[in-house]
Order: structure tokens, then C-alpha cells, then sequence
């Protein structure tokens, strides 16, 4: 068994930890976060953040290594492990990452073309009608969609051990020594830094409201790749030599740190060189991919000649990032067709990624807004209605599967007493030191709880704000969801969906 684990995962716990570190430091921490921040009042949005990370976020992170750890296998295998009839959460945390790749990478894609442009004389995407021609075009957005996820699927084709872990070992120190130095460079660019610091570190309540507490969990989900699936998958090529609760630990703390240095990378260099009034919701009228693809390149060009290359190392930056991340995306369906339909990792790569690839053709025309914004649901451009089905909804549910799974089930007496689940959670080999007792009783009351209080009027609160249309958005999810339940019983339920072993005999069996 040990054996097993070591030759086709992780080869040693620092790899596992930048890997899963990888996959969370991404698009969600160098723009959704400061972004979020911006559109939500700053350092209280900040503080909040920080909360749903320890009381939510750590929590579902344990849980999740965990289930993939204990059960050395795909997700739907691993849920079924701790409870047959629980396996369509395992289905369920595959279909949400496959459909966030089909967008994440029309937004990787975008970045990469920043990077390779951020040398085109000054800037020659720095500016908002620049972007809006780039993101409209019909060819040019999507052939970088394309080149984003060969970059990825060429990574995952090589292994987890001789490609994921390998690529982000040199990745991750690189991305945090970009990150360090930006930030640096951004707070000695003098008058006008202090406000931008303030507006990002000193908490002013009265610019959050109740929707900024929802934001701030849907972003502590995203950010930290929870209820997607990737960490049981990634927590699944672990071995014993993975000590549970220190690693979870460091990737809950290197992304938290990631995304406050990009803030701090940002909000003083936005207020010293485009002016204080951009700090609040990035100035009157942006949106969302306003702050990296329009505010940042007119900060870089504010700087003079040496913009180009704090442009160039930026944009490379998110560009790894982004790369780590999608690959931990796309791994999640690609474990599990190898393992349930016993094909080979090439082949399976190819798949996905090109099915992929494809509905991210229509994504890149809708959210770019090529053939005069025609393409869209109820009023959302493709990429929003997906992403807010994944972010409001379905992610939050698998963060709660997994906790619940934990919590209640593995537990076979199913007690309500928190003490018998420490028992059987010591006898499964989690060892958390002092913070034992108060995993036990997070994971089973508190977190389920917590996350189904905001998940509910998270939906409340968007109909609110959205109208009507937005019920368009929670039944897609409810159908989504209502689909993969029938498709488990129907399909998988009596299947055995294979472990990871089975990679290792078919690659045997080739060699
Ligand atoms: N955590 C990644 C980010 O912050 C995104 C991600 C989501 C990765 C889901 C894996 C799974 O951008």
C-alpha cells in the first residue's frame, strides 16, 4: 500500500504541500481577493476573510485531505468510503471543477496575453477601450484560451509526480519571490502609498455589508480549491509520511499570505498613482476583470519604462498561478476516468482538455462580449452564470459534503456526541495535536452549519440584488445537481470507480 502511494503520488510532503499550495494560490488571490476587497469596503472585507478562513475554510481543508488520504482513490470512490449512498457528492465535486476549468482558462488565456504583450511599446493593452477590443475579438481571446490549457494539459499528462508536483516546486518559489518583489517595488513608490495601505489594513465597518460576509466565504471556498474535489484528490496521493493537520495548515496560511501581499502589491500603488478615489470599487463603473486587466496595466504605464517589466513579471505571475490551479482542477475528472474507465493518462489529458477547450470557445465569446454580447443566459454573460451556479451554490455544498462526510458518517454510530468522533477520527490516523477536540466538534456542528447559514442567505440576499433572473441561476444548480444524483445511482453506484492503484497496474500492463 505504502508502496503503492509513493510510486504514483507525491514523492515526499514539502511536493504535496507546494502542489496543494499551487492549486490555491491562484486568479482567486491575485484578483478575485483584492477585488473583492475593493468592491466591499477594504480592510474589514479583509478581517472577515481571514475568519472564514479559520472557522470554515481550515476546517474543510483537514476534511478534505483527509477523505482523500484515508481512501488513496478518486472522489467518488473516496466518498463512497464513507458511505455508499454519499457517492454522488464525489460526482458532484468532479462536475463543478470540469465546468469552472471551461472558464478558468478563457481567463488564464486572457492573462497570458497580457504577459506577452506587457513589452508592446507602452502598454499597448493598457487601457479600457484596448481591452474591451482584445476581450471582444473572436479569434485572438480564444486562441490563448487554447495555448493556456495545452500549457496545463502537458503538466498533467506527465504525472502527478514527474509533472504536477515537479512543475510546482519551481513554480511556487518563483510566483512568491514575483509577489515579494512587486510588493517592494509598490511600497517605496512614495506620496500617496499610505492611503492605499490604510484603505487595505484599517477596518472601516461601514462600508461592509451582510453580502460582503457572503463574498468573503465564497471566496475563502474558491481560493482555498475547497468542495471542488482537488484537495481529496491531491489529499488522495498522499501517503502516512503527510503529517494531516501541519500541511493543511501551511496551504491554509501560504494562500491566505498570498492574497494579503497582493493586495498589499496593489491598493498602494493604485492610490499613489491613479489617485485615492479608486481605491473603494476600483473608481466609479468597473467591473470585475476591471482591476487586473484595466486599472493595473494603467498603473504599469503610470510607471514609465520600467512599467513594461513590472507589467511582464505581474502578468507571468498570474499566469503561474493560474497554471497551478488549473491543473488541480482538471486532475479531479481525470483521476477518475482513468480509474473508473481504465484508460491511460495521455489519452484521458487529451480528452478533457479538448472537451474542455471547446465550451470554453462560446464562454470566451460571451464574457468578451464578441458578436455584440449576443451570447448570453437570462442576462449573463456565460462565464457569471457559471460561475456564480459554482461559487453561490455548488461549491459551498461540497465543502459541507465533505465535512458532513467526517463529521457524521465516518463515524459508523452515527452519535451526535463529538467525543466518539475524535475517537474514530484517531483511529482513522488523523492526529491534529491540541487542536483535536476543537476539529471534532467544528467539523460536525459549527462548519456544516456556518456554511449552510451563509450559503442560504447568500441566495437570499443575490435574488435581492440581481432580481428575478437570478432563480434562473439556483435552478441550473438544483438541475445540475438533481442530474448527478440520478447519474450516480444509475451509473455508479453498483460500479466499482476504481483507485489509484489501478493507474500503476495499467501502466504495468503497458510497460
Ligand atoms: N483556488 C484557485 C484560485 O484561487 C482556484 C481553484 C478553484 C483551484 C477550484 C482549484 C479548484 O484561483
Amino acid at each position: 500500500m505504502e508502496q503503492t502511494t509513493k510510486k504514483n503520488g507525491f514523492a515526499s510532503g514539502i511536493g504535496f504541500v507546494l502542489a496543494a499550495a499551487g492549486s490555491a494560490v491562484g486568479l482567486g488571490n491575485l484578483w478575485g481577493f483584492p477585488y473583492k476587497t475593493s468592491a466591499n469596503g477594504g480592510a474589514a472585507f479583509v478581517l472577515v476573510y481571514i475568519l472564514c478562513v479559520l472557522f470554515m475554510g481550515s476546517i474543510a481543508m483537514i476534511s478534505e485531505i483527509f477523505i482523500g488520504k484515508r481512501a488513496q482513490s478518486n472522489t467518488v470512490t473516496a466518498y463512497k468510503k464513507i458511505k455508499k449512498k454519499m457517492g454522488w457528492i464525489g460526482l458532484l465535486v468532479i462536475a463543478v471543477p470540469t465546468i469552472i476549468v471551461c472558464y478558468y482558462t478563457v481567463l488564464g488565456g486572457w492573462t497570458l496575453r497580457f504577459a506577452v504583450n506587457s513589452f508592446q511599446g507602452a502598454n499597448g493593452l493598457s487601457n479600457a477601450t484596448s481591452f474591451v477590443s482584445f476581450t471582444a475579438d473572436p479569434i485572438v481571446p480564444v486562441v490563448f484560451t487554447v495555448l493556456f490549457m495545452a500549457l496545463a494539459a502537458l503538466i498533467i499528462m506527465a504525472g502527478v509526480k514527474n509533472g504536477i508536483e515537479k512543475y510546482s516546486k519551481i513554480l511556487m518559489p518563483a510566483l512568491f519571490i514575483i509577489l515579494v518583489g512587486i510588493v517592494i517595488f509598490s511600497l517605496t513608490l512614495g506620496p500617496g502609498t499610505e492611503s492605499g495601505l490604510a484603505f487595505f489594513l484599517q477596518p472601516d465597518f461601514s462600508e461592509l455589508g451582510f453580502d460582503g460576509v457572503v463574498a468573503a466565504m465564497g471566496q475563502a471556498f474558491f481560493s482555498l480549491s475547497l468542495g471542488m474535489g482537488t484537495m481529496i484528490a491531491y489529499g488522495s496521493y498522499t501517503g502516512k509520511e503527510i503529517k494531516l493537520g501541519k500541511s493543511a495548515m501551511m496551504i491554509c496560511i501560504f494562500d491566505t499570505l498570498v492574497a494579503l501581499l497582493a493586495g498589499l502589491a496593489m491598493f498602494p500603488a493604485i492610490s499613489a498613482l491613479m489617485g485615492e478615489e479608486f481605491l473603494l470599487g476600483l473608481g466609479a463603473g468597473a467591473s470585475g476583470p476591471g482591476l487586473i486587466y484595466v486599472v493595473l496595466p494603467q498603473v504599469f504605464s503610470a510607471m514609465g519604462g520600467v512599467g513594461q517589466f513590472v507589467s511582464f513579471a505581474f502578468f507571468a505571475m498570474v499566469v503561474i498561478a493560474a497554471l497551478t490551479s488549473v491543473i488541480s482542477i482538471m486532475e479531479v475528472s481525470v483521476q477518475f476516468i482513468i480509474q473508473r474507465f481504465k484508460t491511460n493518462r495521455k489519452k484521458t489529458t487529451l480528452i478533457v482538455a479538448s472537451v474542455c477547450s471547446l465550451v470554453s470557445i462560446p464562454i470566451a465569446w460571451s464574457v468578451g462580449g464578441a458578436f455584440d454580447g449576443g451570447l448570453n443566459l437570462f442576462g449573463y454573460d456565460f462565464l457569471t452564470f457559471l460561475d456564480e451556479i459554482a461559487n453561490t451554490l455548488l461549491m459551498p455544498l461540497g465543502a459541507f459534503g465533505a465535512c458532513l462526510g467526517v463529521g457524521w458518517f465516518i463515524d459508523k454510530k452515527l452519535t451526535a456526541n463529538p467525543m466518539k468522533t475524535l475517537r474514530s477520527l484517531r483511529e482513522e490516523g488523523v492526529e491534529l495535536g491540541v487542536f483535536m477536540k476543537i476539529y471534532a466538534v467544528m467539523v460536525k456542528f459549527i462548519t456544516p452549519i456556518l456554511i449552510l447559514f451563509v450559503m442560504l442567505s447568500g441566495i437570499v440576499g443575490k435574488v435581492g440584488e440581481n432580481g428575478p433572473s437570478y432563480w434562473w441561476i439556483v435552478g441550473a444548480g438544483v438541475l445540475i445537481v438533481a442530474f448527478l444524483v440520478l447519474a450516480y445511482f444509475k451509473f455508479f453506484y453498483k460500479t466499482d470507480c476504481g483507485e489509484n492503484a489501478d493507474e500503476e497496474k495499467l501502466e504495468k500492463t503497458k510497460a
